[in-house]
Protein backbone atom coordinates (compact mmCIF):
# COMPACT_ATOMS: atom_id res chain seq x y z
CA UNK A 1 0.00 0.00 0.00
CA UNK A 2 1.35 3.42 -0.93
CA UNK A 3 2.00 5.96 1.55
CA UNK A 4 0.00 8.82 1.14
CA UNK A 5 3.12 11.03 0.29
CA UNK A 6 4.04 8.78 -2.44
CA UNK A 7 1.13 10.35 -4.30
CA UNK A 8 0.73 13.52 -3.13
CA UNK A 9 4.31 15.13 -1.59
CA UNK A 10 4.28 17.14 1.32
CA UNK A 11 6.00 20.20 -0.04
CA UNK A 12 4.93 22.40 2.75
CA UNK A 13 7.59 20.66 4.87
CA UNK A 14 9.78 19.71 2.44
CA UNK A 15 9.78 23.29 1.16
CA UNK A 16 10.16 24.87 4.64
CA UNK A 17 13.22 22.37 4.92
CA UNK A 18 15.03 23.45 1.85
CA UNK A 19 14.27 26.92 3.29
CA UNK A 20 16.86 25.76 6.22
CA UNK A 21 18.95 24.20 4.39
CA UNK A 22 19.21 28.14 2.67
CA UNK A 23 19.37 29.90 6.05
CA UNK A 24 21.85 27.45 7.62
CA UNK A 25 24.30 27.51 4.97
CA UNK A 26 24.10 31.29 3.59
CA UNK A 27 24.42 32.97 7.02
CA UNK A 28 27.30 32.56 10.05
CA UNK A 29 26.04 30.03 12.66
CA UNK A 30 27.53 31.46 15.70
CA UNK A 31 25.42 29.71 18.37
CA UNK A 32 27.63 28.33 20.76
CA UNK A 33 25.28 25.60 21.33
CA UNK A 34 24.94 24.47 17.52
CA UNK A 35 26.58 22.74 15.17
CA UNK A 36 26.53 20.95 11.67
CA UNK A 37 26.50 17.13 12.20
CA UNK A 38 27.45 15.03 9.41
CA UNK A 39 25.71 13.60 6.38
CA UNK A 40 26.84 9.70 8.24
CA UNK A 41 24.92 11.19 11.70
CA UNK A 42 21.92 12.13 9.94
CA UNK A 43 21.61 8.54 7.56
CA UNK A 44 21.12 7.44 10.82
CA UNK A 45 18.74 9.27 12.59
CA UNK A 46 16.71 9.70 9.37
CA UNK A 47 17.13 5.64 8.88
CA UNK A 48 14.17 2.60 9.65
CA UNK A 49 15.41 2.35 13.51
CA UNK A 50 12.65 5.26 14.03
CA UNK A 51 9.95 2.25 13.52
CA UNK A 52 11.20 0.14 16.58
CA UNK A 53 9.88 -0.18 20.26
CA UNK A 54 12.90 -1.12 22.47
CA UNK A 55 11.72 -0.48 26.34
CA UNK A 56 14.23 -1.45 28.66
CA UNK A 57 17.72 -2.12 27.86
CA UNK A 58 19.98 -4.50 25.63
CA UNK A 59 19.19 -7.86 26.48
CA UNK A 60 16.50 -7.14 29.30
CA UNK A 61 13.86 -5.78 26.17
CA UNK A 62 9.79 -5.43 27.41
CA UNK A 63 9.54 -6.10 22.96
CA UNK A 64 10.48 -8.78 21.04
CA UNK A 65 12.85 -7.79 17.58
CA UNK A 66 15.52 -6.17 19.08
CA UNK A 67 18.37 -8.09 18.37
CA UNK A 68 19.72 -5.69 16.13
CA UNK A 69 18.54 -2.42 18.40
CA UNK A 70 20.91 -4.02 21.14
CA UNK A 71 23.77 -4.38 19.03
CA UNK A 72 23.61 -0.94 18.23
CA UNK A 73 22.60 0.16 21.53
CA UNK A 74 25.89 -1.59 22.97
CA UNK A 75 27.85 -0.32 20.32
CA UNK A 76 27.00 3.34 21.25
CA UNK A 77 27.27 2.40 25.09
CA UNK A 78 31.05 0.58 24.59
CA UNK A 79 31.96 3.51 22.11
CA UNK A 80 30.90 6.48 24.54
CA UNK A 81 32.75 4.41 27.53
CA UNK A 82 35.97 4.01 25.76
CA UNK A 83 35.92 7.75 24.54
CA UNK A 84 35.68 9.27 27.96
CA UNK A 85 37.18 6.30 29.89
CA UNK A 86 33.92 5.96 31.79
CA UNK A 87 32.70 2.67 33.69
CA UNK A 88 28.90 3.09 33.33
CA UNK A 89 26.87 4.67 30.17
CA UNK A 90 23.28 5.47 29.65
CA UNK A 91 22.91 6.73 25.92
CA UNK A 92 18.82 7.11 26.35
CA UNK A 93 18.35 10.73 27.69
CA UNK A 94 16.34 12.09 24.99
CA UNK A 95 17.97 15.16 25.84
CA UNK A 96 20.30 17.12 28.08
CA UNK A 97 17.52 18.51 30.67
CA UNK A 98 16.63 14.52 30.56
CA UNK A 99 19.87 13.84 31.38
CA UNK A 100 20.16 15.90 34.69
CA UNK A 101 16.90 15.04 35.77
CA UNK A 102 17.88 11.69 35.39
CA UNK A 103 20.91 11.89 37.38
CA UNK A 104 19.18 13.94 39.85
CA UNK A 105 16.33 11.50 40.40
CA UNK A 106 19.19 8.12 40.60
CA UNK A 107 20.96 10.24 43.44
CA UNK A 108 18.81 12.36 45.52
CA UNK A 109 16.13 12.75 47.19
CA UNK A 110 13.02 15.23 46.66
CA UNK A 111 14.31 18.32 48.77
CA UNK A 112 17.87 17.69 48.68
CA UNK A 113 20.55 20.20 48.75
CA UNK A 114 21.94 20.75 46.05
CA UNK A 115 24.83 23.81 44.48
CA UNK A 116 24.64 24.86 41.20
CA UNK A 117 26.23 27.80 38.96
CA UNK A 118 23.53 30.73 39.01
CA UNK A 119 21.86 30.83 36.03
CA UNK A 120 22.32 34.80 35.04
CA UNK A 121 26.06 34.14 35.84
CA UNK A 122 26.20 31.71 33.18
CA UNK A 123 24.77 27.73 34.52
CA UNK A 124 21.56 26.22 33.27
CA UNK A 125 17.85 26.19 34.28
CA UNK A 126 18.26 22.44 34.91
CA UNK A 127 20.90 23.60 37.47
CA UNK A 128 18.44 24.67 39.77
CA UNK A 129 16.12 27.38 38.45
CA UNK A 130 12.81 28.22 39.93
CA UNK A 131 11.28 28.01 36.90
CA UNK A 132 12.55 24.51 35.94
CA UNK A 133 11.65 21.50 37.50
CA UNK A 134 15.18 20.99 38.95
CA UNK A 135 14.28 24.25 41.45
CA UNK A 136 11.20 22.63 42.34
CA UNK A 137 11.77 19.40 43.12
CA UNK A 138 15.17 19.87 44.86
CA UNK A 139 16.92 22.73 47.30
CA UNK A 140 19.36 24.62 44.94
CA UNK A 141 21.59 27.04 46.37
CA UNK A 142 23.31 29.14 43.56
CA UNK A 143 27.00 30.00 43.53
CA UNK A 144 28.65 32.92 41.42
CA UNK A 145 31.16 34.03 39.48
CA UNK A 146 33.13 37.14 41.26
CA UNK A 147 32.42 40.50 41.04
CA UNK A 148 36.34 41.27 39.31
CA UNK A 149 37.84 38.94 37.08
CA UNK A 150 34.13 37.10 36.61
CA UNK A 151 35.31 33.19 36.80
CA UNK A 152 33.68 30.84 39.19
CA UNK A 153 34.09 32.04 42.46
CA UNK A 154 35.79 28.45 44.05
CA UNK A 155 35.83 29.85 47.29
CA UNK A 156 32.38 30.77 47.30
CA UNK A 157 31.69 27.08 46.52
CA UNK A 158 33.48 25.79 49.44
CA UNK A 159 31.41 28.29 51.91
CA UNK A 160 28.12 27.40 50.84
CA UNK A 161 29.31 23.72 50.59
CA UNK A 162 30.46 23.99 54.05
CA UNK A 163 27.62 26.19 55.36
CA UNK A 164 24.57 23.93 53.70
CA UNK A 165 26.38 20.77 53.43
CA UNK A 166 24.54 19.53 49.96
CA UNK A 167 24.02 16.00 49.33
CA UNK A 168 25.26 17.17 45.43
CA UNK A 169 27.44 20.19 43.82
CA UNK A 170 26.46 20.43 40.34
CA UNK A 171 29.80 22.15 38.35
CA UNK A 172 29.08 22.88 34.49
CA UNK A 173 27.30 25.99 32.09
CA UNK A 174 25.78 27.22 29.77
CA UNK A 175 27.40 30.51 29.07
CA UNK A 176 30.58 30.90 30.92
CA UNK A 177 33.75 30.99 28.73
CA UNK A 178 36.10 29.86 30.79
CA UNK A 179 38.09 26.28 31.54
CA UNK A 180 36.52 24.33 34.54
CA UNK A 181 38.68 22.34 36.30
CA UNK A 182 36.72 19.47 38.09
CA UNK A 183 39.08 18.62 40.54
CA UNK A 184 38.54 22.03 43.37
CA UNK A 185 35.56 21.03 42.56
CA UNK A 186 35.92 16.90 44.02
CA UNK A 187 38.23 17.97 46.46
CA UNK A 188 35.15 20.42 47.79
CA UNK A 189 32.73 17.52 47.24
CA UNK A 190 34.73 15.22 49.45
CA UNK A 191 35.29 18.08 52.10
CA UNK A 192 31.34 18.08 52.60
CA UNK A 193 30.35 14.02 51.64
CA UNK A 194 28.58 15.52 48.94
CA UNK A 195 27.91 13.59 45.34
CA UNK A 196 29.61 15.48 42.31
CA UNK A 197 27.76 15.95 39.27
CA UNK A 198 29.67 17.36 36.54
CA UNK A 199 27.24 18.71 33.21
CA UNK A 200 29.30 18.90 30.06
CA UNK A 201 26.97 19.27 27.59
CA UNK A 202 28.62 22.19 26.12
CA UNK A 203 32.11 21.24 26.10
CA UNK A 204 31.55 17.36 25.51
CA UNK A 205 33.45 17.52 21.87
CA UNK A 206 36.09 19.77 23.23
CA UNK A 207 36.94 17.07 26.00
CA UNK A 208 36.53 14.33 23.52
CA UNK A 209 39.17 16.13 21.69
CA UNK A 210 41.34 16.74 24.40
CA UNK A 211 40.99 20.39 24.30
CA UNK A 212 39.85 20.72 28.20
CA UNK A 213 40.09 18.48 30.93
CA UNK A 214 37.77 15.37 31.39
CA UNK A 215 35.67 15.11 34.19
CA UNK A 216 35.23 11.51 34.18
CA UNK A 217 37.83 10.78 36.57
CA UNK A 218 36.56 13.22 39.46
CA UNK A 219 33.07 13.14 38.86
CA UNK A 220 30.12 10.60 40.55
CA UNK A 221 27.94 11.67 37.03
CA UNK A 222 28.87 13.41 33.86
CA UNK A 223 26.05 14.18 31.80
CA UNK A 224 26.09 16.09 28.68
CA UNK A 225 24.25 16.98 25.19
CA UNK A 226 25.30 15.06 22.02
CA UNK A 227 25.04 18.00 19.39
CA UNK A 228 26.80 20.95 20.57
CA UNK A 229 30.75 20.77 20.44
CA UNK A 230 30.69 16.77 20.26
CA UNK A 231 28.61 17.21 16.74
CA UNK A 232 26.55 14.45 17.02
CA UNK A 233 22.32 13.99 16.75
CA UNK A 234 20.16 16.43 19.89
CA UNK A 235 20.23 14.12 23.08
CA UNK A 236 21.67 13.48 25.74
CA UNK A 237 23.91 10.92 27.34
CA UNK A 238 25.10 9.92 31.27
CA UNK A 239 28.15 8.51 32.52
CA UNK A 240 28.93 7.45 35.95
CA UNK A 241 30.47 5.51 38.10
CA UNK A 242 30.02 1.73 38.58
CA UNK A 243 28.26 2.19 41.72
CA UNK A 244 25.30 4.31 40.71
CA UNK A 245 24.98 2.61 37.02
CA UNK A 246 21.69 0.61 38.15
CA UNK A 247 20.42 3.70 39.63
CA UNK A 248 20.85 5.85 36.68
CA UNK A 249 19.62 3.60 34.22
CA UNK A 250 16.36 2.65 36.25
CA UNK A 251 16.12 6.77 36.49
CA UNK A 252 15.83 6.85 32.63
CA UNK A 253 13.99 4.18 32.27
CA UNK A 254 11.11 3.97 33.62
CA UNK A 255 11.58 6.60 35.86
CA UNK A 256 11.45 9.13 33.17
CA UNK A 257 11.19 8.41 29.68
CA UNK A 258 9.61 5.61 27.36
CA UNK A 259 10.79 4.22 24.33
CA UNK A 260 14.14 4.98 23.51
CA UNK A 261 15.21 6.80 20.01
CA UNK A 262 17.15 3.96 18.59
CA UNK A 263 17.79 6.06 15.63
CA UNK A 264 18.88 9.14 17.69
CA UNK A 265 21.56 6.29 19.63
CA UNK A 266 22.67 5.19 16.36
CA UNK A 267 23.41 9.12 15.22
CA UNK A 268 25.13 9.03 18.91
CA UNK A 269 27.07 5.91 18.22
CA UNK A 270 28.51 7.27 14.92
CA UNK A 271 28.98 10.75 16.17
CA UNK A 272 31.13 8.69 19.14
CA UNK A 273 33.02 7.19 16.49
CA UNK A 274 33.78 10.33 14.60
CA UNK A 275 34.79 11.85 17.81
CA UNK A 276 37.24 9.30 18.60
CA UNK A 277 39.01 9.71 15.02
CA UNK A 278 42.38 11.69 15.77
CA UNK A 279 41.20 14.36 13.35
CA UNK A 280 38.35 15.27 15.91
CA UNK A 281 41.13 16.15 18.68
CA UNK A 282 42.60 18.77 15.36
CA UNK A 283 38.81 20.07 15.18
CA UNK A 284 37.73 20.79 18.91
CA UNK A 285 41.76 22.03 19.43
CA UNK A 286 40.72 24.87 16.22
CA UNK A 287 37.31 25.41 18.25
CA UNK A 288 39.02 27.00 21.12
CA UNK A 289 41.59 28.97 18.48
CA UNK A 290 39.16 30.13 16.64
CA UNK A 291 36.78 31.14 19.66
CA UNK A 292 40.34 33.24 21.30
CA UNK A 293 40.98 34.67 17.76
CA UNK A 294 37.14 35.79 17.61
CA UNK A 295 37.50 37.43 21.37
CA UNK A 296 40.77 38.97 20.58
CA UNK A 297 39.48 40.71 17.56
CA UNK A 298 36.25 41.23 19.02
CA UNK A 299 38.22 43.51 22.03
CA UNK A 300 39.91 45.01 19.10
CA UNK A 301 36.44 46.45 17.65
CA UNK A 302 35.67 47.94 21.39
CA UNK A 303 33.50 45.08 22.71
CA UNK A 304 34.19 43.88 26.45
CA UNK A 305 34.17 40.54 26.89
CA UNK A 306 32.44 38.97 29.99
CA UNK A 307 35.87 37.62 32.21
CA UNK A 308 38.27 39.35 29.61
CA UNK A 309 38.48 36.64 26.79
CA UNK A 310 37.70 32.75 26.45
CA UNK A 311 39.59 29.22 27.16
CA UNK A 312 36.33 27.32 24.98
CA UNK A 313 34.32 27.72 22.13
CA UNK A 314 31.91 30.38 23.27
CA UNK A 315 32.72 34.34 24.67
CA UNK A 316 30.15 36.43 26.38
CA UNK A 317 29.83 39.99 25.23
CA UNK A 318 29.05 42.83 27.62
CA UNK A 319 27.77 45.68 24.73
CA UNK A 320 27.37 48.25 27.06
CA UNK A 321 31.10 49.53 26.20
CA UNK A 322 30.28 49.82 22.69
CA UNK A 323 27.32 51.56 22.69
CA UNK A 324 25.19 51.91 26.10
CA UNK A 325 21.88 52.04 24.36
CA UNK A 326 22.16 48.73 22.33
CA UNK A 327 20.51 45.72 24.06
CA UNK A 328 21.03 41.87 23.46
CA UNK A 329 18.05 41.86 22.30
CA UNK A 330 18.21 44.18 19.26
CA UNK A 331 21.47 43.37 18.66
CA UNK A 332 20.33 39.43 17.91
CA UNK A 333 17.63 41.00 15.80
CA UNK A 334 20.03 43.16 13.32
CA UNK A 335 22.29 40.72 13.04
CA UNK A 336 19.86 38.25 12.21
CA UNK A 337 19.19 40.39 9.19
CA UNK A 338 22.66 40.05 8.19
CA UNK A 339 22.62 36.90 7.98
CA UNK A 340 24.77 36.52 11.48
CA UNK A 341 23.00 34.17 13.48
CA UNK A 342 23.77 34.32 17.66
CA UNK A 343 21.87 34.88 20.56
CA UNK A 344 21.45 37.68 23.09
CA UNK A 345 22.61 36.49 27.04
CA UNK A 346 22.52 37.95 30.11
CA UNK A 347 25.87 39.46 31.00
CA UNK A 348 26.99 38.74 35.32
CA UNK A 349 24.52 40.87 37.39
CA UNK A 350 22.79 42.19 34.00
CA UNK A 351 20.54 45.09 34.82
CA UNK A 352 18.38 44.39 31.82
CA UNK A 353 15.98 41.15 32.14
CA UNK A 354 17.05 38.20 30.74
CA UNK A 355 13.85 38.82 27.28
CA UNK A 356 16.56 41.84 26.51
CA UNK A 357 19.86 41.96 28.30
CA UNK A 358 22.83 43.84 27.77
CA UNK A 359 24.86 41.17 26.35
CA UNK A 360 26.16 38.36 23.53
CA UNK A 361 26.88 34.91 23.47
CA UNK A 362 28.91 34.02 20.55
CA UNK A 363 30.45 30.12 19.28
CA UNK A 364 32.80 29.08 16.84
CA UNK A 365 31.63 25.03 16.76
CA UNK A 366 29.72 25.72 13.72
CA UNK A 367 32.28 28.01 11.75
CA UNK A 368 34.73 25.52 12.62
CA UNK A 369 33.37 22.51 11.50
CA UNK A 370 33.29 25.26 7.96
CA UNK A 371 36.64 24.82 7.87
CA UNK A 372 36.91 28.56 8.63
CA UNK A 373 40.53 29.42 10.37
CA UNK A 374 41.59 32.64 12.27
CA UNK A 375 41.39 34.88 9.68
CA UNK A 376 37.81 34.75 9.05
CA UNK A 377 37.53 34.88 12.57
CA UNK A 378 38.50 38.30 11.70
CA UNK A 379 36.31 39.19 9.06
CA UNK A 380 33.26 38.15 11.47
CA UNK A 381 34.52 40.52 14.01
CA UNK A 382 34.52 43.48 11.30
CA UNK A 383 30.93 42.48 9.99
CA UNK A 384 29.89 41.63 13.67
CA UNK A 385 30.91 45.57 14.32
CA UNK A 386 30.01 47.19 10.91
CA UNK A 387 26.22 45.61 11.36
CA UNK A 388 25.63 47.19 14.74
CA UNK A 389 27.35 50.28 14.38
CA UNK A 390 25.52 51.00 11.16
CA UNK A 391 22.46 48.69 12.42
CA UNK A 392 20.11 52.27 11.18
CA UNK A 393 21.44 51.83 8.16
CA UNK A 394 19.46 49.33 5.77
CA UNK A 395 22.00 50.01 2.89
CA UNK A 396 24.91 49.08 4.75
CA UNK A 397 23.36 45.99 6.74
CA UNK A 398 22.45 44.75 3.11
CA UNK A 399 25.74 45.07 1.62
CA UNK A 400 27.11 43.02 5.07
CA UNK A 401 24.96 40.13 4.24
CA UNK A 402 26.00 39.51 1.12
CA UNK A 403 29.88 39.69 2.60
CA UNK A 404 28.45 36.75 4.92
CA UNK A 405 26.54 35.03 2.06
CA UNK A 406 30.13 35.18 -0.39
CA UNK A 407 31.79 34.21 3.36
CA UNK A 408 29.91 31.32 3.90
CA UNK A 409 29.97 30.32 0.42
CA UNK A 410 33.67 29.87 0.50
CA UNK A 411 33.40 27.24 3.43
CA UNK A 412 30.71 24.89 2.32
CA UNK A 413 29.57 22.41 5.05
CA UNK A 414 27.81 20.20 2.81
CA UNK A 415 28.52 19.03 -0.70
C1 LIG B 1 24.88 23.06 30.62
C2 LIG B 1 23.65 22.55 29.92
N1 LIG B 1 22.99 21.51 30.45
C3 LIG B 1 21.89 21.03 29.87
C4 LIG B 1 21.40 21.56 28.71
C5 LIG B 1 20.11 21.05 28.15
O1 LIG B 1 20.23 20.42 26.95
P1 LIG B 1 18.92 20.17 26.04
O2 LIG B 1 18.61 21.46 25.39
O3 LIG B 1 19.34 19.08 25.12
O4 LIG B 1 17.84 19.72 26.96
C6 LIG B 1 22.06 22.64 28.10
C7 LIG B 1 21.54 23.22 26.86
O5 LIG B 1 21.90 24.24 26.40
C8 LIG B 1 23.21 23.15 28.74
O6 LIG B 1 23.87 24.20 28.23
Amino acid sequence: MPFPSDTHPDTEVFDLIDQEVVRQTTGLQLIASENFTSPAVMRAVGSVLTNKYSEGYPGKRYYGGNKVIDSIESLAISRVKDLFGADHANVQPHSGANANMCAYQALLQHGDTVLGLSLDHGGHLTHGSPVNASGQLYTFIPYKVTPGDERIDMDQVRDLALEHRPRMIVAGTTSYPRRIDPEPFRAIADEVGALFLFDAAHIAGLIAGGAHPNPVPYADVVTFTTHKTLRGPRGGCILSRQVHAAAIDKAVFPGWQGGPLEHVIAGKAVAFFEAAQPSFGDYAKQIVRNASALAEALVGQGFRLVSGGTDNHMMVVDLRSFDADLTGKEAQAILDEAGITLNKNTIPDDPRSPFVTSGLRIGTPSVTTQGMTEPEMARIAELIALVLRKRADAGAVGAARADVAELCARFPVYS
